[in-house]
């Protein structure tokens, strides 16, 4: 018999190859890397730590305690590691191993790394590639996926977490993705649905691929589900690097602040001229972010989705930021309707602003918006009770806000966008801002029905400035937009050692 030491090195080789040398090959013939192929390439170069490398499956029916059935780690690879010398827990399913479906073992390893990962303050990064439940240990499995479940929903808030979908996701094992606070995906190779192709046809007689029902350019531009998707696996996990720099630990770390080489007094003379003389015309509000962010550096959160608004992380002399912008630039023509806020634009951003209220991350938010969308496909959908969602989130969040009215700021939708009068720390006007009820034409209609030809020139002279905002100090000071990341980076700094309260609840009850 081989001594202990021996035996230790023999178990740990075998650990390494998963499921084998053949089935290493047919992830690499589907286009996809191993789950400990994904680790090296997200980790530091020799930070990571493995745990239960040697834990087995416990499962002894349909011939599975045969010593062929048995892989030393099971189907999923977990541990701790460093992202650019930050701490991070990790768990890559392996595809090689019983398609990485999850054993009652597999729930279990990764239940640790996230036990951990609350203890210490670090986030838990998922890379998912998975066939769902492990079919032969049938209620243990699904046990297994509640426990992860309730990990997440008991780390939310807590730490940040992150899903990235690099392989199939199906039926319960979506759950945990969802609850996580990112979901990122990789085209082509991963998908995400609840039941498959085969399943929906029998059920709804709808002939659609896995693709179409849950690949990547479904969950990212219909759904809503996933976040950003990436060319392939590689790209994923560098991006998933770079967008862990952004990221506090916990809820106990203060937002990242990185070296900055990108003056916080530059001023920016092209905002100068960026908004149109034309009160209707489009224009880009990323050309804005960008130019006012550090190194026009601006990592966009689901970019493909409810366009008409526009959230994503950037910096600010260093310190990491969230920002939310109305965006003109998806109404073609005058088209009143196309920038305004709806259902799913005020789902998508009050998420994010959670998640940065949640993890100290200042908000900074751009106003353009001529009110909520009218209609009755908005109204049967609720638009009411999901607008209310943004409203909810702007005025409960406590970390720094800052607000800059570029210009148009109608009607409810003023309110809701980090206005003053929801706890807004510093509150801005362009020159070209209008703080009004809405615009002239609907107004002078209502009031005058018609009757008064001279009205609506009267009515924009009186609203359609930043004054009677700023009268009123609804706005601190109308500023020349050149100045405005000056103005950002100085109250950011003053404002690091705001302090807010809310009254002692269980929890809030965000409408739904
Ligand atoms: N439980 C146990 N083993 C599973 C499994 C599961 N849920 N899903 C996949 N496997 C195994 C397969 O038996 C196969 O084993 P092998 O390497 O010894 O041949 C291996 O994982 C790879 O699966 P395969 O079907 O060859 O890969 P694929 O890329 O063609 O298909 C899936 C991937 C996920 C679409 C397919 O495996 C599948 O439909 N799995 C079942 C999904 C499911 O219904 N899960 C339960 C509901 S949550």
């Amino acid at each position: 018999a081989s001594s202990v030491p021996a035996r230790i090195e023999e178990k740990r080789r075998a650990a390494l190859l998963g499921g084998g040398p053949r089935r290493i090959e047919a992830q690499h013939r589907r286009g996809k890397l191993t789950a400990r192929e994904r680790i090296l390439l997200l980790l530091d170069p020799d930070s990571f730590d493995e745990y239960d490398m040697f834990v087995e499956h416990r499962c002894s029916d349909f011939g599975m305690d045969a010593d062929e059935n048995k892989y030393f780690g099971d189907s999923v690879v977990t541990g701790r590691g460093r992202i650019n010398g930050r701490l991070a827990y990790v768990f890559s399913q392996d595809f090689t191993v019983f398609g990485g479906s999850l054993s009652g073992a597999h729930a279990q390893k990764i239940c640790k790394i996230m036990d951990q990962a609350a203890l210490v303050g670090a986030p838990v990064i998922g890379l998912n590639d998975s066939g769902g439940a492990r079919i032969q240990e049938g209620v243990e499995s699904l046990a297994g996926y509640a426990d992860i479940f309730l990990r997440n929903v008991l780390c939310s808030g807590v730490v940040p977490q992150i899903s990235l979908i690099m392989g199939p996701c199906a039926g319960g094992a979506v759950y945990s993705p969802a609850l996580t606070d990112f979901t990122f995906m990789v085209k082509d190779t991963s998908y995400l649905f609840i039941t498959g192709p085969d399943v929906v046809k029998s059920v709804t007689n709808e002939d659609v691929t896995q693709e179409q029902l849950g690949g990547a350019k479904t969950h990212t531009a219909i759904s809503g589900v996933a976040h950003r998707a990436f060319e392939n696996d590689i790209d994923a996990l560098l991006n998933l690097r770079e967008f862990f720099n952004y990221l506090p630990l916990s809820n106990r770390d203060p937002a990242p602040v990185c070296e900055c080489h990108d003056s916080s007094d530059r001023l920016v003379p092209e905002l100068e001229t960026v908004v149109p003389m034309e009160s209707t015309k489009a224009y880009d509000m990323l050309d804005i972010i960008h130019a006012i962010v550090d190194e026009r550096e601006f990592f966009e959160i689901m970019p493909f989705y409810a366009r008409n608004i526009v959230v994503g992380f950037a910096r600010m002399n260093g310190r990491t930021v969230g920002i939310v912008g109305n965006q003109p630039k998806v109404a073609s023509g005058w088209a009143l309707g196309l920038w305004c806020l709806d259902i799913n634009s005020s789902v998508k951003g009050a998420r994010f602003v959670r998640f940065c209220d949640a993890f100290n991350i200042p908000l900074i938010t751009f106003v353009d918006v001529p009110g909520f969308l009218p209609g009755t496909s908005q109204e049967y959908g609720g638009i009411i009770r999901h607008g209310a969602k943004l409203l909810f989130a702007f005025a409960e969040a406590t970390v720094p806000k800052i607000t800059i009215i570029t210009r148009k700021a109608y009607g409810g939708a003023y309110d809701v966008m980090s206005s003053k009068h929801l706890r807004g720390d510093a509150n801005y006007a362009w020159p070209t801002a209008e703080v009004a009820v809405m615009g002239a034409k609907g107004a002078v209609q209502i009031i005058f029905r018609g009757k008064q030809t001279d009205a609506e020139a009267e009515y924009v002279n009186k609203f359609a400035n930043p004054f009677p905002a700023a009268m009123r100090g609804f706005v601190d000071d109308i500023i020349q937009p050149s100045t405005t990341r000056k103005r950002i980076c100085h109250d950011l700094d003053v404002l690091a050692s705001k302090a807010q309260s809310t009254p002692w609840k269980k929890h809030a009850n965000i409408p739904l």
